[in-house]
């Protein structure tokens, strides 16, 4: 009994991972996607590339964005707009694209 509601815990919680990175892909496509690119890699020079970048480091970024810990002209006014919900619907989603990299 005890092992059946751990899995069904388990299975909830996994279902609303996924709803938020569905979430936070259509927030990222609407929003983001104009400079850090489609699946996260930057298409303008000064952009930085965020797939693949781990959760906490995107969600602490928005949030020092929107209280002015961390300055930057665009981001601040971009993460202003943004909810809570929104912020870690965002850092689902750039945490869950798959990188790879290769030394030259
Ligand atoms: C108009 C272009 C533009 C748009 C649109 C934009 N960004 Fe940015 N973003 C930037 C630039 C430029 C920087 C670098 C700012 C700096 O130097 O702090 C940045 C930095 C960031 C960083 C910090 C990355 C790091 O490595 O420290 C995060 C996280 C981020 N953006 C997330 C987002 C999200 C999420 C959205 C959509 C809600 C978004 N950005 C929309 C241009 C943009």
């Amino acid at each position: 009994m005890k092992k059946l509601l751990i899995a069904l815990l388990a299975c909830s919680s996994l279902t609303a991972f996924a709803d938020d990175v569905a979430a936070g892909r259509a927030k990222s496509d609407a929003a983001c996607a104009l400079c850090h690119g489609a699946i996260g890699i930057a298409t303008l020079p000064n952009a930085p590339s965020l797939a693949g970048q781990s959760a906490i480091y995107v969600s602490e970024q928005l949030k020092n964005y929107r209280s002015g810990k961390r300055q930057n002209a665009v981001m601040g006014v971009i993460a202003m707009q943004l909810t809570d919900a929104d912020i870690s619907n965002l850092a689902a989603w750039f945490s869950v694209i798959k990188v790879t990299a290769e030394a030259p």
